[in-house]
C-alpha cells in the first residue's frame, strides 16, 4: 500500500517504522506544525495514488481531516481520541463520501483481548452483589484529552454487561459514589504509553485486570493491519469490527 501518514507526533513515527517494516510506501508525512513532515495538509496531488491514510492527530482535526479523504475518495484509519460526540457527523461524511473508515481507541490486538475478559468478568460477577467494579488509567505527561478512549471503551463494556453499574463518572468525586456509578478514574505523568486496570473488590478479596501497553508499537501495528483490512470496503468501522475478523470472535 501506498499511505499517507496524517498527523506525525508519537503515533505517527510509530505507524511510519510499522509501514515500512510490513513492506508499505509512505506516501506523505502531514502535520502541520512536527518537524520531519513533508506537507502540511492532504492535498489533491498528495491523494493521488494513495491507498489509505492512517490519522493520529488532534480531536479537533477529525472531522476536517474527514472530509477531506471523501473529497479525494480516500479510505482511513483514525486512532485520535476525543471527538466521539461527533460520530453522527462522522457517519454522514463516509457515507456520503463513499469512503471506508475504521476508528478506535485502540488498535492493539492485546487491548481487544482485555476487553473480552472485561466483559467476561463483569458478567461473571454479576449475580455476587458483594462485587463492586470500578477502574483507572495512566498514560505519559503528553496527552492532550481525558479520560482516554480506552478508558470510555472499557467503561461502556463495563455498563453494558453489569447488572448494577449503569453510570460513568470519570471526573473527581468529592462523595461517595451512588450504587450504580462506575467511577473510572484518570493519572497523567511520566511516558508511561498507556495502562488500563479494572478491579473487582469485596471485602474478602479483590481481582485486577490489568492492560499495559509496553510501547506504542501494538497499536501503531494495529492501525497498519486495520488499514490493510479496510482496502475496498466502505462505511464506518469500529476497530472491534477488524479484530472481530483477526480474533474471531464477536466484539464484547
Ligand atoms: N487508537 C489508538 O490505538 C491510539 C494509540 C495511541 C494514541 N491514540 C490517540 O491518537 C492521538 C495522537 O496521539 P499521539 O500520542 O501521537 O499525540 P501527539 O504526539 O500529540 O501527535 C499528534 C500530532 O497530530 C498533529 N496534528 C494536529 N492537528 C493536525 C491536523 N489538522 N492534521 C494533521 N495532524 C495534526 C499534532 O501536531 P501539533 O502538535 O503541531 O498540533 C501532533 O504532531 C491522540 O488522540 C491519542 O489519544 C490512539
Amino acid at each position: 500500500m501506498n499511505v499517507a501518514i496524517v498527523g506525525y507526533g508519537g503515533m505517527g513515527l510509530e505507524v511510519e517504522r510499522v509501514l515500512r517494516a510490513r513492506g508499505h510506501e509512505v506516501a506523505a508525512r502531514i502535520d502541520p506544525a512536527a518537524p520531519g513532515a513533508d506537507a502540511r495538509s492532504l492535498t489533491e496531488e498528495i491523494a493521488r495514488g494513495v491507498d489509505a491514510a492512517i490519522e493520529f492527530s488532534l480531536a479537533d482535526a477529525v472531522l476536517e481531516n474527514a472530509r477531506v479523504y471523501a473529497r479525494l475518495g480516500v479510505n482511513a484509519v483514525v486512532g485520535t481520541t476525543g471527538w466521539y460526540g461527533k460520530l453522527d457527523q462522522m457517519k454522514s461524511i463516509v457515507t456520503d463520501g463513499g469512503i471506508g473508515l475504521v476508528y478506535g481507541s485502540n488498535f492493539s490486538i492485546g487491548a481487544h483481548i482485555f476487553f473480552a475478559l472485561v466483559a467476561a468478568a463483569t458478567e461473571l460477577s454479576n449475580p455476587f452483589a458483594e462485587y463492586d467494579i470500578l477502574g483507572w488509567e495512566v498514560h505519559h505527561k503528553r496527552k492532550k484529552d481525558s479520560p482516554s478512549g480506552t478508558a470510555l471503551s472499557i467503561a461502556k463494556i463495563i455498563t453494558a454487561g453489569h447488572a448494577r453499574k449503569k453510570k460513568v463518572v470519570t471526573e473527581k468525586l468529592d462523595r461517595a459514589p451512588g450504587p450504580e456509578e462506575l467511577h473510572f478514574a484518570s493519572v497523567r505523568g511520566g511516558d508511561v504509553p498507556g495502562i488500563h486496570t479494572v478491579l473487582l473488590d469485596s471485602a474478602f478479596d479483590t481481582i485486577e485486570l490489568t492492560h499495559s501497553a509496553r510501547n506504542r508499537g501494538g497499536m501503531a501495528a494495529g492501525a497498519v493491519r486495520a488499514a490493510e483490512w479496510v482496502q475496498g470496503k466502505k462505511g464506518l468501522f469500529e476497530a472491534a469490527d477488524f479484530i472481530q475478523d483477526v480474533l474471531g470472535r464477536k466484539k464484547p
